[in-house]
């Protein structure tokens, strides 16, 4: 793969966000050590993979011919990743987690303002004045910059547990997330100065959200020293 080719450099994705790669790190490792907050961080995470495969579902209508075997395969993958960390959220927390409240999502208000300024402001980029068909064109856009988020913070949180005592591997689930960035940057990494535009937008929503999150949590030694 040439440089060109890289969606990471492309997209200006792995220079924008080299200042988030240590904070991000440093919490994912004190949240793995916290099994009821990672527990809540999981649950966080299911919210979001089960709003991106609602995602897709809402993007193919019934009437397009376009809805394709990849399509349906990238659904199916997008609501499974919600079962697996739901799954994992409930084995962590030692009961059944029902839905996404308050009490069992981490950050549920934030993570949901994100991924609604997310969708609102990629897809008004991508179809402008044109709102025509706009949930299916801007599909592969909103797609491409989601599985971008996805496969940096997968592969760092996958380093982070596998490191630690819960010695969980995301390693299936991250070569879906990659065969799904592979397949978005095939249909639009030609237009590089709208991938630029749209990754800037998206890494300064996270920003946002990973600073509530960050606020949300007291590492268990603080707790301990409020306690
Ligand atoms: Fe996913
Ligand atoms: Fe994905």
């Amino acid at each position: 793969m040439s440089v060109l080719s890289d969606p990471w450099t492309t997209s200006g994705m792995k220079d924008n966000n080299a200042q988030h790669e240590a904070p991000v790190r440093d919490f994912l490792t004190s949240i793995v050590n916290d099994p009821p907050a990672h527990a809540r961080f999981m649950n966080m995470l299911s919210m979001l993979e089960h709003m991106g495969s609602r995602k897709i579902v809402v993007s193919q209508t019934l009437r397009q011919e376009t809805l394709s075997e990849d399509t349906l395969k990238h659904l199916a993958e997008e609501a499974r990743h919600a079962y697996f960390f739901k799954r994992q959220a409930a084995r962590m927390a030692g009961h059944a987690l029902e839905g996404y409240t308050e009490d069992n999502t981490m950050c549920r208000v934030p993570a949901l303002m994100y991924f609604g300024r997310l969708d609102a402001g990629l897809s008004k980029e991508v179809t402008g004045n044109n709102p025509a068909d706009s949930e299916n064109q801007a599909y592969p856009w909103v797609s491409m910059i989601i599985e971008l988020r996805a496969c940096w913070l997968y592969h760092i949180y996958h380093e982070v547990m596998e490191a630690s005592p819960v010695k969980l591997s995301l390693k299936s689930l991250l070569a879906e997330e990659d065969m799904h960035l592979a397949e978005m940057f095939d249909m639009v990494g030609e237009n590089t100065d709208l991938l630029k535009r749209l990754s800037a937008y998206e890494t300064d929503l996270f920003g946002k959200l990973w600073t509530q999150l960050e606020s949300a949590y007291l590492p268990q030694e603080q707790k301990a020293q409020v306690a």
